[in-house]
């Protein structure tokens, strides 16, 4: 019980590190991850309706999260490793069937809310080349929810795959949320 209230703080300290980051301040501590160019200032995302993100410091194999209306938005870089298995997923397999094509727009480029569809939790996974959970994607340590390489529900209590927004790229690496 120690360990899951540790990791939860682990990730709510990680999620405002990573907001506070986007209003300019490099925390210690966040050296392993890419530098987030996040163009609109933190009190400025919460009243506007998108949010624009330069991918290119992004590696293969890395995640970062942004602020989008006030919440965390997973970004990945997907290896093609996991893209090949996310195609591979039969939809019978899945809890809230969809197509891994339905989920991106580039395969490459996975972006999702990375609110857990359960209660809320923001679910582990987003360290380069570090995923979580049975699926090699996401772990929501809440409650147990398992979520694979397109970020679909596989396992545990959440009824719904994390939520892909609204989003365009506006060259081949940059995009703008909502
Ligand atoms: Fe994620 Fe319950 S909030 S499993």
């Amino acid at each position: 019980m120690n360990e899951t209230a540790s990791s939860d703080d682990k990730t709510r300290r990680d999620f405002l590190l990573l907001s506070t980051i986007t209003v300019g301040a490099v925390g210690a501590g966040l050296a392993a991850w890419p530098f987030v160019d996040v163009m609109n200032p933190a009190a400025d995302t919460l009243a506007l309706s998108t949010t624009e993100v330069d991918l290119a410091p992004i590696e293969v194999g890395q995640s970062i999260t942004v602020v989008w209306q006030g919440r965390p938005v997973f970004i990945r870089y997907r290896t093609a490793a996991e893209i090949k298995e996310a195609e591979a997923v039969a939809l019978s397999d899945l809890i809230d069937p969809q197509a891994d094509k339905d989920r991106v727009q580039k395969p490459e480029w996975l972006i999702m809310v990375g609110i857990c569809t359960h209660l809320g939790c923001i679910p582990l996974g987003q360290k380069a080349n570090d995923p979580k959970g049975e699926f090699g994607g996401w772990f929501c340590p809440c409650h147990g929810s398992h979520y694979d390489t397109s970020g679909r529900i596989r396992k545990g209590p959440a009824p719904k795959n994390l939520v892909v927004p609204a989003y365009t790229f506006l060259t081949d690496t940059t995009i703008k949320i909502g």
